[in-house]
């Protein structure tokens, strides 16, 4: 029994069967997310798993191991007296940015780690998942309500890295002249003549965003997706569709990447100095576009989400496009009640796919999954956020400046992980995450 000293505390039986099953129910989708993680990792030789091709981007094994140090920092080594830390120097290893906890090896120097192998990485996985199943089984009521909210949030972190893992390793492929696959392509169903395209209209007035963490329940959600609280919409309209690779083409083909006018300062400045000329991962062939995939290179696929644009491009897309980009609050209330369903991870394509034909006139379509999709939102503190008190209130707090929001998550979200609260963040240049649009419009 791993026990807090304390006064016991007296409770019925009912409630005791209560809390055991919910210990149960997380203690199996800690399980269940770990070996997510090493699923996806099973594709890969050691090679693949050692390179970082960017400064953003950190080698598979990286993952791993940081993953795991989470837990075995937030969790084990404060929680569990028994626990025995595999390797002291990991601490330093694969920190990724707690200040609060000491130093850490820098970012753009994670693909120099050929040592520790990914054996070592496996069987401190192995040490940290059997020490976490042991914290569930044994632990008394008093510590597990102390652990059970970090449970939940290291199981919501490895998530967010399975994605990043997706991210990644496809950025690692891209800038292999072989192209390798990840994976072979999942068969879809491609619309002949297209989907019903249009609109959907809101009146606007005085409503309601964010996760209520008083009325929310035990329901998990980040502390960034916090308070809810009311905001004011004007009269708007949104595309039922993410803009699609058909649509982006014609603005790629119009000179939308030659054109200051339809451009941000910042953006202008990135297109020169970068070069861009389409999304991330399109490559002009005799005269043919080219799309690389998690299932390879080919040719790009006009009725599906356009994916990799920066918000600097989704942002010049939509002025060419004459219409603007929903802010986060729009979003958020176009999307309220829908079910979290769509293309997440758990359907194994890795990339957004056409809309299936059912759709009808006007409908909201794809608002979850495919794409995330960048908002006019900067990523700011919601009125009266606070971060939580000690490390690990480092989580999402500290990023609150120079970032864009990103809504409704994307072929390579795990599927569990997604709310409609959800706010992913990312510098507006960065188009490595599946990262698309939607347009919007006035009323
Ligand atoms: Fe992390």
């Amino acid at each position: 029994m791993i026990r807090q000293r304390g006064n016991p505390v007296f409770d019925t039986a009912s409630e005791r069967s209560a809390r055991a099953d919910d210990r149960q129910s997380l203690r199996g989708r800690f399980e269940a997310v770990r070996r997510e993680s090493e699923a996806l990792a099973a594709n890969l030789s050691p090679e693949d798993q050692a390179i970082q091709s960017m400064p953003d981007v950190s080698p598979t094994k990286w993952h791993l191991a940081h993953t795991s140090w989470f837990f075995e920092t937030f969790l084990l080594e404060p929680l569990d007296p028994g626990y025995r830390t595999f390797d002291p120097a990991f601490a330093y290893l694969f920190n990724s940015y707690y200040d609060a906890v000491g130093p850490r090896h820098p970012r753009p120097e994670r693909g120099l780690l050929s040592r520790p192998t990914i054996d070592t990485i496996g069987a401190y996985r192995d040490h940290v998942t059997a020490a976490m199943l042991r914290l569930a089984d044994q632990a008394d009521d008093p510590v597990w309500r102390q652990a059970s909210p970090l449970v939940e949030l290291g199981i919501h972190h490895e998530q967010q890295h399975q994605e990043l893992m997706l991210m990644d390793i496809k950025h690692v492929f891209s800038v292999n002249p072989l192209l390798p696959a990840y994976h072979a392509p999942r068969p879809y169903a491609v619309p002949s003549g297209g989907p019903a395209r249009g609109w959907t209209e809101f009146a606007g007035g005085l409503h309601e965003i964010g996760h209520d963490f008083g009325r929310g329940g035990t329901a998990f959600a980040f502390d960034n997706e916090g308070p809810r609280h009311k905001v004011w919409l004007e009269p708007f309209r949104l595309a039922s569709h993410p803009a699609t690779c058909g649509d982006y083409l014609e603005f790629v083909v119009e000179g939308g990447y030659r054109r200051p006018e339809f451009w941000l300062s910042d953006g202008w400045a990135t297109v020169r100095q970068q070069d861009w000329e389409a999304p991330l991962y399109w490559r002009r062939e005799d005269g043919e576009w080219r799309i690389f995939t998690l299932a390879g290179e080919r040719r790009v696929e006009s009725a599906e989400p356009v994916c990799h644009v920066s918000f600097y491009e989704a942002d010049a897309f939509a002025r060419w496009a004459g219409r603007r980009l929903p802010t986060e609050a729009e979003w958020e209330h176009a999307a309220a009640g829908m079910p979290l369903h769509g293309n997440l991870a758990d359907s194994r394509h890795f990339h957004p796919c056409p809309d299936a034909p059912a759709a009808t006139d006007g409908e909201l379509r794809q608002m979850i999954g495919d794409v995330w999709e960048w908002t006019a939102s900067p990523y700011v503190a919601y009125p009266r956020f606070r971060p939580v008190a000690g490390a690990i209130g480092e989580y999402n707090g500290k990023f609150m400046s120079n970032q864009m929001v990103l809504r409704g998550g994307a072929a390579v979200t795990p599927a569990d992980h997604m709310r409609i609260t959800y706010r992913n963040f990312f510098p507006p240049s960065a188009r490595w995450a599946f990262s698309g649009l939607r347009l919007a419009e006035d009323l």
